[in-house]
């Protein structure tokens, strides 16, 4: 559709529009402009000089004594959903900082010379080996069953008693988080998060067409008091934490946070997603039950585990533990999403479990990681200017910082890159009202000696 006009034209396109005189006396047009269906609307002023390009919606223009023209051009685009949340800035700010020579506190990274890739190989060698015809085919959407068995008695060994049918096999603990969207919200619905939050989950929820609300806490994690009142006023379906060693904070909500957690929601009836990617990462102190132990909120906690931290990322490997009431709608929004995760990396995993084990591997990992993270508490003060806080995590994968004074670690980031250090700044955590002080340093992917270098940069950049 093309329209043509001088000024005084009348608005395209489905809108209004009009005349008007500028003070100056010129002749002059305001049009409104309504894209038709998902046309997109752009407004070519034929004065050669100016060019407006309107998405969707409406667009006001004013031209002054000019001949214009309107081209609604058919592209298809995409959805309304996914454009509300856009690219995730951290995974942005991952690409900047992959150059060689910086050292990098900003992925959240397992150290690579961990992956005992010996024993995934030869596990992999047998199934293909053994049993290449049933390794390589479909299988159910539930998953391995000796893989969902040795899961299952993994949890159960933690404390968390656990069938094997009582789980379903993700492909990473990232698709848990997309299947309990789509299998429990409806969009409109207010789902529930800590702030600082896991921000992937915050895309996810909000892809889903979900009202992202966040509850203020504490350095020990979500404020029960708060998410008393948050969830009176917000009537929410959906609570989202990561109870133990969060992603961005490091933070462990204490015993006594997570029977209130769970008394709230069994009182309001909503669920609560615990995801707990970094448990099995812990350097200091006992475990706590998961809030999944609750008994106040063990019919409507859904546990998202994963192997990532403690086997390897590329598996692409996790787990959802769900309590029976969702579990059929779970399944369904999984055989939507991809059938079934890998035949063959679950059958490999299940191998490597009855084979080998994860217990040396995690204590291997967890003996490396400790040092790495006490070099990392070391050094803080030492870089960090007066008046800087941060957190003093028991276990996982990151150190949380606030900054002193009126900093935007955005800006802080460019400079600390010129020195061949980087980190993740704290804002893309935030669903609202960034603390823009903040930023997040992971402590995993380097030795203490490199780590102790890296703070040297950082305290070199915030100096400079
Ligand atoms: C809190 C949290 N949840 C989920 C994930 C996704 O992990 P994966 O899909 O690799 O299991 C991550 C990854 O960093 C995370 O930090």
């Amino acid at each position: 559709m093309v329209r043509r006009g001088r000024t005084a034209a009348p608005g395209a396109g489905g809108g209004p529009g009009g005349d008007r005189r500028s003070p100056g006396g010129a002749v002059s047009s305001t049009a409104t402009l309504t894209a038709v269906s998902n046309h997109e609307i752009s407004v070519h002023l034929l004065d050669g000089e100016s060019r407006l390009d309107g998405g969707l919606g409406a667009v006001e223009v004013t031209v002054d004594d000019v001949r214009w023209s309107v081209v609604s051009d058919p592209r298809p685009q995409p959805s309304a959903r996914v454009r509300a949340v856009g690219s995730s800035p951290v995974r942005e700010i991952l690409a900047l900082t992959a150059r060689p020579g910086v050292i990098s506190f900003a992925g959240g990274l397992p150290a690579p010379e961990l992956f005992d890739a010996d024993a995934l190989r030869a596990a992999f060698d047998h199934v293909l080996t053994t049993r290449p015809a049933q390794v390589l085919q479909y299988s159910t959407t539930e998953g391995d069953p000796d893989l969902r068995a040795a899961l299952a008695a993994r949890i159960t060994g933690s404390g968390l008693p656990t069938a094997p049918d009582d789980l379903l096999v993700t492909t990473g603990s990232q698709q848990g988080l997309s299947l309990v969207a789509a299998a429990l919200l409806d969009p409109g619905d207010v789902v529930l998060v800590e702030q600082p939050a896991y921000l992937a989950a915050i895309q996810c929820f909000t892809l889903a067409g979900a009202r992202v609300v966040p509850v203020p806490g504490d350095a020990d994690g979500i404020d029960p008091d708060a998410l008393d009142a948050a969830v009176a006023r917000e009537r929410p379906s959906l609570l989202y934490l990561v109870p133990t060693f969060s992603n961005p904070t490091g933070r462990t909500l204490p015993g006594e946070r997570r029977r209130r957690v769970a008394e709230i929601a069994a009182r309001h009836g909503l669920w609560i997603v615990e995801d707990d990617p970094y448990g099995e990462l812990r350097y200091r102190g006992e475990p706590l039950p998961p809030i999944a132990a609750q008994p106040a909120a063990a019919d409507r906690t859904i546990l998202l585990g994963s192997l990532s931290k403690i086997m390897a990322p590329g598996m692409r490997l996790g787990w959802l533990r769900s309590p029976a009431g969702p579990r059929r709608s779970l399944v369904v929004a999984k055989q939507a999403a991809d059938l079934h995760t890998s035949t063959v990396v679950q059958a490999a995993a299940a191998t490597y479990l009855a084979k080998t084990g994860l217990d040396d591997h995690v204590a291997r990992i967890r003996a490396a990681y400790a040092p790495r993270r006490d070099a990392m508490l070391a050094a803080l003060p030492r870089v960090l200017p007066e008046g800087s806080v941060w957190s003093d995590p028991d276990g996982g994968m990151f150190v949380w910082v606030r900054l002193p004074g009126d900093v935007d670690t955005g800006e802080l980031l460019h400079r600390a890159l010129e020195h061949d250090v980087a980190f993740v700044p704290g804002y893309p955590f935030y669903v609202d009202s960034p603390d823009r002080a903040t930023l997040r340093l992971s402590f995993t992917t380097y030795g203490p000696a490199e780590i102790e270098e890296g703070l040297d940069r950082l305290g070199r950049a915030l100096r400079g």
